[in-house]
């Protein structure tokens, strides 16, 4: 239709003036006035065609179609009122405005469009004028409401779109303006595109989304189709993923542990992405926002979020860092180390572990950098200018932790001075020098030099022991240990010297009695390493071997040997004292000679016999037969077999009693009556025994001769009455001197003797081998042969030493 309009090029104007007319008086031809002019009329509305300005006397309005060149009447008025023809039907609602020629066309029809040709003829006075107007009629059609017809609704970002803007009517040339409302409802002109409808968007992008409307317009009119909505498919794009709570570090993304951690995955798309979280390359979690509550250590890793179309099955990721920051556990450590030589001290302070590394400072030594760092940090301090027990304080500090770890050392020097000593390994193998300067923080170096300063042995911390083969060229060497601690300036020092032992004694000759104990002394000077002293016997033998025998007092200095209850045949010779130590060795011997006790003097047997028949006591007295100093007496008896037919050699002696020196008379108490018995009295100087008296046997008393015996008696009793008297006197008056005497007198008086003696004394066997304590055989027989050489005898006594003998002599006259 509309090419229809645009195709009238133009109108034929070869228009014949029509020879229908009539009545009209044409004067004078003339020339023809031809007139042009072009209008529009739009359909369905009025247009008027006008014809000249006064109306002519007549006038025919022609119509030629366009593409045709038939002209056709439409309405004449030949002075007799317009005649309209039916072609005006085709035309719209054509009426013809009074006192005029002019058409008006009401409701004007498309096909209306064409060229219409008014032949107007006025009667002038000059004389008929022909006016020929031709009006081109140009129908226009208004624009219809246009509606957008879209190649793609969807299309994937990158392709292209085409876009058209449909219309059903409108004469063209049309316009089209291509409008777009974006999410924001912000209105952009995309395109304004004359005379064509489509509208082409080549790589489409996401910023096209968007409600689209096309707005055509033509000379008539304008109109705007409806909203089209344009959905660009696309991405996902590249990830965002934002952590919270918000914290970067050259590492990536750090969290506190056991904080909430949210991380939100971000990934522009349409339709919207689906999301998969992944740690260490696992699934754990579908959904833009994976959050972990309290979030730990083992959490640290690589977080990805997988973006997904499901649309386009498309895919991006995005990978980020996650580091769990923890502190260390614990506190920190500190110690104090000496450096440079034990002149300076390096404060360390560590806390290892936790992420990331914890800070530390020393305090209050704030300033240098040393002083602040990470994880491990190492201060010098000067030594000398430390002060004995100074505390040092590190504090460690953890972006994970509020609360301030720390630790203290103190550094502090010993006290006192070094010490010195020496020992050796048994046997002296080795010799063993010790230092030591204990305690101290840190502890103080200590090593050993020879005098001449020679360092000896290694260096060590507190103590040092130097360890050297014993050796007799050490003897009179010094050896001085040094200690260094960072706290002073100067080396400490202690030193000692080597010195083999050196024995001296006070008598190197000792002589003594037999029986007695004897001290020997033995000094020890200038010995180092200290040694003991060690004895040895006549023998050589070692005394501790032989504790009952031997007794060893030490002091510092010297060393006492006691030989107990010497005896004179093994305790005499030559005793040495010795000391050895790992740089030498003394000994030195000491003379002990033990002396005997002289023989006592020999006895006999005064008188022996009982004193009764009922043969139970024996009286027995005797004599000194020579003078000599004596300590007691000791009687034997010995049991005689019955009968006694031969002399019996191997019969035991019996001791009975001890008695003491001053005794000459003893009542034996207690014999079987029916037994015989024999006698025999010996002296006894200390240790020393002497011979045994002869051996007898006693008598029976003589039991005619009572009034002799009685007299005898009467007369011995006033002589033994008398003697009493005088003994007891004595007895009383030294009776703190002689104990024993008084106990034998005043406290033996109730003993009787009821002992028969059956044969006669001649019989008696005299001979007895092993003779008491002497252990040697008798070769006498006789009673008178069986007094045997004294000779010293080991027998024990039961006399304590030193008790005074007293010389008391009782004769008991009796006649049998
Ligand atoms: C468009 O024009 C045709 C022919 O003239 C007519 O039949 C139709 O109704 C018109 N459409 C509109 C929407 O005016
Ligand atoms: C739009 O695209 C179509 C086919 O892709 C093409 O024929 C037409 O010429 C294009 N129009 C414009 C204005 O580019
Ligand atoms: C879409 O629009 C935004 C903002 O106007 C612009 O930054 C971006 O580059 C555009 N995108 C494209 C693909 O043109
Ligand atoms: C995850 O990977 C990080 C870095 O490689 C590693 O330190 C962590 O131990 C891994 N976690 C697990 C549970 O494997
Ligand atoms: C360390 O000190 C000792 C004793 O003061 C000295 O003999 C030694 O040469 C020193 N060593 C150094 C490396 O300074
Ligand atoms: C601390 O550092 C020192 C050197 O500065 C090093 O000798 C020491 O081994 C370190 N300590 C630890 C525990 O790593
Ligand atoms: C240093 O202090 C300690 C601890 O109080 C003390 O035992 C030591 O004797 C002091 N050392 C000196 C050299 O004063
Ligand atoms: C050891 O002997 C010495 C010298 O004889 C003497 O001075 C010292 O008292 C004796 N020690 C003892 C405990 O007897
Ligand atoms: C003592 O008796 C013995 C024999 O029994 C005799 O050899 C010795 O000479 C006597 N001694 C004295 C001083 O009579």
């Amino acid at each position: 239709m509309v090419q229809r309009v645009l195709g009238v090029p133009y109108i034929c104007l070869t228009v014949l003036f029509l020879p229908l007319i009539q009545g009209v008086e044409i004067l004078d031809p003339g020339q023809v006035v031809y007139h042009e002019t072009k209008t529009n009329g739009v359909v369905g509305r009025g247009v008027i065609l006008e014809c000249g300005p006064t109306l002519p006397d007549v006038y025919i309005w022609g119509f030629t179609q366009p593409g045709t060149d038939t002209i056709r009447a439409v309405v004449y008025n030949f002075g007799k009122g317009p005649k309209i023809q039916k072609l005006a039907n085709d035309l719209g609602d054509l009426t013809v405005i009074s006192n005029s020629a002019s058409l008006s066309i009401e409701k004007l029809l498309l096909a209306a469009e064409g060229v219409y040709t008014c032949q107007a003829l006025y009667d002038t006075p000059e004389g008929a004028k022909l006016y020929y107007y031709y009006v081109f009629l140009h129908v226009l059609v208004p624009v219809t409401k246009p509606y957008i017809v879209m190649s793609d609704s969807s299309p994937v970002e990158g392709t292209s779109v085409t876009m058209r803007c449909g219309l059903e009517n409108g004469t063209g040339p049309i316009n089209y303006i291509w409008e777009q409302e974006s999410r924001e409802s912000q209105l952009t002109i995309m395109a304004e595109i004359y005379d064509d409808n489509r509208f082409n968007v080549t790589d489409v992008n996401r910023n096209h989304t968007g409600w689209y409307r096309c707005l055509a317009s033509n000379l008539v009119n304008q109109q705007r189709s409806d909203r089209i909505w344009l959905d660009i498919i696309f991405g996902p794009d590249q990830p965002q993923i934002d952590v919270t709570p918000y914290s970067v570090t050259e590492r990536g993304y750090s969290a506190l542990e056991k904080e909430t951690v949210s991380l939100l995955c971000q990934a522009s798309s349409n339709p919207p992405s689906q999301y998969v979280w992944f740690y260490n390359n696992s699934q754990v979690y579908t959904g833009p926002q994976f959050t972990i509550t309290k979030v730990l250590r083992m959490h640290t890793g690589h977080y990805a979020c997988l973006a997904q179309n499901t649309y386009l099955n498309t895919r991006s990721r995005k990978t980020i860092t996650l580091t769990v920051y923890y502190p260390p556990d614990g506190a920190p450590t500190c110690s104090i180390l000496p450096v440079s030589n034990y002149t300076d001290l390096a404060l360390r302070c560590t806390w290892e572990g936790g992420i990331p590394a914890a800070s530390l400072r020393w305090t209050p030594y704030v300033f240098g950098q040393e002083s602040e760092g990470f994880t491990n940090i190492t201060k010098i301090q000067k030594g000398e200018e430390t002060a004995n027990n100074t505390v040092f304080l590190c504090q460690g500090s953890h972006i994970a932790s509020n609360e301030i770890k720390s630790c203290s050392a103190r550094t502090w020097m010993p006290s006192g001075e070094p010490k010195c000593s020496a020992y050796a390994t048994r046997n002296n193998e080795y010799l063993m020098l010790s230092c030591s300067w204990e305690g101290g923080f840190p502890r103080a170096l200590v090593w050993w030099a020879s005098s001449s300063g020679d360092m000896q042995g290694t260096s060590e911390e507190n103590a040092n022991i130097l360890v050297l083969r014993s050796s007799a060229t050490y003897s009179g060497k010094a050896f001085i240990c040094h200690a260094k601690h960072p706290l002073t300036k100067e080396t400490k020092q202690c030193a000692l010297k080597l010195e083999a032992p050196v024995l001296v004694t006070q008598r190197s000759v000792m002589s003594v009695y037999e029986g007695s104990d004897v001290q020997l002394t033995c000094i020890l000077s200038r010995n180092y390493p200290v040694t003991e002293i060690t004895w040895y016997n006549n023998l050589k033998q070692h005394v501790n071997e032989i504790p009952k025998k031997y007794v060893l007092e030490r002091a510092a200095a010297w060393t006492n040997l006691t030989v107990r209850e010497t005896d004179s045949e093994t305790d005499s010779g030559q005793y040495w004292c010795s000391a050895t130590n790992a740089v030498g060795g003394a000994e030195i011997p000491i003379m002990l000679m033990v002396k005997r006790y002289p023989m006592p003097p020999n006895i006999s047997i005064s008188r022996i016999i009982y004193n009764s028949r009922q043969r139970t006591d024996v009286d027995l007295e005797w004599q000194l037969q020579t003078d000599g100093d004596l300590t007691g007496f000791f009687i034997e008896r010995q049991r005689l077999p019955e009968p006694v037919k031969k002399r019996n050699g191997g019969l035991p002696w019996q001791k009975l009693v001890d008695l003491e020196p001053d005794s000459r008379s003893f009542q034996i108490s207690n014999l079987d009556p029916l037994g015989s018995y024999a006698f025999r009295i010996t002296a006894i100087n200390h240790r020393t025994i002497g011979n045994p008296s002869e051996i007898k046997s006693p008598a029976d008393p003589p039991f005619n001769a009572y009034p002799a015996v009685i007299g005898a008696a009467i007369g011995g009793m006033i002589i033994a009455t008398i003697i009493t008297v005088l003994l007891f006197m004595y007895v009383v008056r030294n009776r703190n001197n002689n104990p024993r005497l008084h106990d034998l007198i005043f406290g033996r008086q109730n003993s009787q003797s009821r002992e028969n003696i059956n044969f006669p004394e001649d019989e008696v066997p005299g001979t007895a081998e092993g003779e008491i304590g002497t252990g040697q055989p008798s070769s006498s027989v006789s009673p008178a042969a069986s007094m045997a050489l004294p000779r010293p005898s080991a027998t024990p006594t039961n006399l304590p030493p030193g008790e005074e003998p007293v010389n008391v002599t009782i004769t008991v006259m009796a006649s049998s």
